[in-house]
């Protein structure tokens, strides 16, 4: 089995450190070189020397391709996906949003995407070098692509499964991250939640989100806008997200993925999502 991880930052890197202990042997297609992988995870550290390469132009066909780089850095991923991708290569795209799909369509056979929702929350501190804060799970659609992603991470100690209504799992982890702009915007950590004024900011930002959601075919229950409110004041209140950990590292940010996104689609559905595509513009402002 030959596989490919492109963009072994805090995802891709921590993944293709569980495949390693367990005996595989990924190509790890960065853009910056390392040659020492270290992966703090809940079950203990994972050093290895991965095969290492930033030349696109010399990678060849695998059997699966993950990808893991930001979803912004879809062209730089197409690059490696150019050379990796045969004809029996399935690319699984580890990503945040609800559009893992769509970004790749125009160059994998759909049929050959798997779509991924990641759970693991994992910080980067330099090349090749992540924590993993605790254990966490991967969910994929039914169908062939997510059986045989599954069957790869059979015994490899990460939780994958599927869910036949992925589509919802997805649009209820965007709920999360689509509140998740008041931090980025205000430069504060998960604490300003408790703030009711901000926490009902939060609400409406994620019933934009629950109202297209539903538009396109999510079960998304009433009170999810409470739950999200809910899990952010139950979260360590310096927590940081990553919209907020790229905003203070001048980074861009994943601000379509998560909010742009909601107004894309809100439009296309005639649904108005003003405070969504207010988050969007005025994070895309700051880059
Ligand atoms: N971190 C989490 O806890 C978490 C949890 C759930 C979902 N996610 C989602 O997972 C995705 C990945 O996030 P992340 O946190 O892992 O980001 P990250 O740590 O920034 O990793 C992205 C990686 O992509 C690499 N990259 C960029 N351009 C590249 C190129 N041209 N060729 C090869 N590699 C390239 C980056 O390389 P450099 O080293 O050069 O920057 C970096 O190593 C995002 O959509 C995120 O929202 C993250």
């Amino acid at each position: 089995m030959k596989l490919a991880v492109v963009g072994p930052g805090a995802i891709g890197g921590t993944v293709a450190a569980h495949l390693i202990r367990s005996g595989h042997d990924p190509i790890l297609c960065a853009r910056t070189a390392f040659q020492r992988l270290v992966v703090e995870t809940p079950q203990g550290v994972i050093e290895a020397r991965p095969k290492v390469t930033t030349d696109p132009h010399a990678a060849r066909p695998v059997d699966w391709v993950l990808v893991a780089t930001k979803t912004y850095e879809v062209e730089a991923a197409a690059l490696w996906l150019d050379r990796l991708v045969g004809p029996s290569t399935w690319v699984a795209v580890l990503q945040n949003g609800v559009e893992h799909v769509g970004r790749f369509a125009g160059q994998v056979p759909a049929g050959r995407l798997v779509p991924v929702v990641v759970e693991i929350p994992a910080e980067r501190s330099g090349p090749g070098v992540m924590v993993q804060r605790r254990d966490g799970w991967m969910k994929v659609p039914d169908g062939q692509g997510g059986r045989a992603f599954c069957a790869l991470f059979d015994s490899v100690g990460v939780d994958v499964s599927v869910d036949p209504d992925w589509c919802s799992v997805a649009w209820r982890k965007l709920a999360v991250n689509c509140a998740g702009a008041v931090n980025a915007l205000t430069g504060k950590p998960a604490r300003i939640s408790a703030r009711d004024d901000v926490a009902d900011l939060m609400r409406a930002l994620v019933a934009e989100c629950v109202a297209v959601g539903r538009a396109e075919g999510a079960a998304l229950s009433d009170d999810l806008p409470d739950q999200v409110v809910a899990q952010y004041r139950a979260s360590p209140p310096d927590s940081i997200n990553s919209l907020l950990a790229d905003r203070l590292a001048s980074r861009p940010m994943e601000w379509d993925a998560r909010n742009g996104i909601i107004a894309r689609l809100g439009e296309r559905h005639g649904i108005a999502t003003p405070l969504n595509r207010m988050a969007a513009t005025l994070l895309s402002a700051m880059e």
